[in-house]
């Protein structure tokens, strides 16, 4: 039996946590700092995710036999490397890669880097800071419309920019090096090719030499019906994505997968946990768009509904180098997670909205997973941008965005917002 501690506070805890709770092998779950969904998993308690020695402190008090780091903050800050280089914590098993590795999605530059070095395709790039400015300059003019602008290091989702004009771009890309409009994260910039096609997430449990696959899914980023307007962090997602089959996820196996996990084991790069593999699908060949070293959110609140292995087998699995031979086992239901997001955002909102209805939401066939969500005295209060993920499963996507629309009917808060259309390319 397995004590466990899941780090983070949104709706892809609150999946995980829920998930976690269901395996045979969970004796006790601890979320920090969580929110009021998860303590119905399990118990939350209030340390900082990046709070590392009192997190260390804490794993030994309790006998924490795995931690599970939700959001990419702690892993790009050294979570990993901190808890292994505790004596007291050697048999501590932790689900996220090493700081190094981590760069993967905490540097783009890295990224794109890896990615030649290991053949693996990935949109044409240049790299550039303050030294080569002037260069940087003359590449933008010569590049092709639209051009890709992104800030090399974290940007909480804002660092990247589709410029359709050469003004645009030079604007951009000098907010970013010269006005240093994300600090230290945009003092590096990529500029790359723009891809057309479709976009999809796909998913592995790795230990840097074996994976296993995840259901992939696909979010649903501009807050606007019809995919208009400002980019969120996402306001639904579908699982499974009908494209995501055949001979292009065998592509996907061969030219992106695999070249990865072999490319970080003859790297040295220690990783173990989730790999989040941003793709675009250009007229049936996948491209990657970016990694990510943890899951994706909401992509978790349909991956996780539809994931029917033991989430603690997979992980003893990777940590038991036994995952070549794990078979994942996926409900063969369609799942779709529709967001519940405050009024104004993504830009500005207003919180501690009353909630009311959130438990008659549920069916046997949906379930409401809390993201900006506060409990104050006997009350639920809105507290984020992205409020709650409306989960449903379904015997084709379009009923299951049916049934979470209408369980989104009896939800109330003032100003609330949702997209009807999630799905919609695969009605
Ligand atoms: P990222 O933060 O790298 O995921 O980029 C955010 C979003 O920008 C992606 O989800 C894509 O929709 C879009 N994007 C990034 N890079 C490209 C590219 N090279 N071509 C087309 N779209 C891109
Ligand atoms: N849904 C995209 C992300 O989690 O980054």
């Amino acid at each position: 039996m397995m004590n466990i501690l899941l780090l983070g506070s949104g709706g892809r805890e609150h999946a995980l946590a829920w998930k976690l709770s269901q395996s045979k092998l969970c004796s006790k779950l601890f979320i920090s700092p969580g929110n009021p969904g998860t303590s119905t998993c399990g118990e939350n308690i209030s340390i900082g995710v990046n709070d590392f020695d009192a997190l260390a402190a804490f794993c030994r008090e309790k006998k924490i036999d795995i931690l599970v780091v939700g959001p990419e903050d702690p892993l790009v800050n050294g979570i990993y490397d901190f808890m292994k280089a505790d004596a007291t914590l050697k048999d501590l098993i932790v689900v996220g890669p090493s700081a190094k590795a981590a760069q993967l999605e905490g540097s783009k530059a890295f990224a794109k880097a890896f990615m030649d070095r290991n053949g693996i395709p990935t949109a044409a790039y240049r790299e550039f800071t303050k030294e080569n400015l002037a260069e940087g300059r003359t590449y933008i003019q010569q590049h092709s419309l639209p051009v890709v602008i992104k800030a090399d290091g974290l940007a909480a989702g804002k660092g990247v920019v589709i410029a359709t004009t050469h003004e645009e771009a030079l604007r951009t890309f000098e907010e970013m090096i010269v006005d240093a409009k994300f600090g230290e994260a945009s003092s590096k910039v990529v500029i790359e090719q723009f891809l057309k096609g479709v976009e999809l997430s796909v998913f592995a449990i790795t230990n840097g030499k074996q994976f296993a696959l995840l259901p992939e899914a696909k979010d649903y980023k501009r807050i606007g019906e019809g995919d208009t307007g400002l980019n969120t962090g996402g306001m639904g997602a579908v699982s499974p994505v009908p494209f995501a089959k055949g001979d292009f996820m065998s592509k996907v196996i061969e030219k992106v997968v695999k070249p990865t996990i072999d490319g970080l084991f003859k790297e040295g790069l220690v990783y173990n946990g989730f790999v989040f593999f941003g793709l675009i699908n250009v007229e049936g060949e996948p491209f990657v768009i970016e990694y990510n070293c943890r899951m994706g959110d909401p992509e978790t609140e349909v991956v996780m509904p539809r994931l029917k292995s033991d989430l603690i087998d997979l992980f003893l699995a990777m940590e038991n180098h036994t995952l070549d031979d794990t078979e994942v086992e996926v409900d063969s239901r369609a799942a779709c997670t529709v967001v519940m997001v405050s009024g104004g955002y993504p830009g500005d909102f207003e919180k501690g909205k009353v909630i009311t209805g959130l438990d008659q939401a549920f069916s046997d066939h949906t379930m409401v997973f809390h993201a900006g969500i506060k409990a104050a005295s006997d009350q639920l209060l809105t507290n984020g941008g992205r409020v709650a993920a409306v989960t449903s499963y379904g015997d084709s996507i379009k009923n299951a965005v049916a049934a979470s629309v209408k369980a989104i009917e009896r939800i109330e808060y003032d100003k609330k917002y949702f997209r009807t259309d999630i799905g919609y390319e695969f009605k």
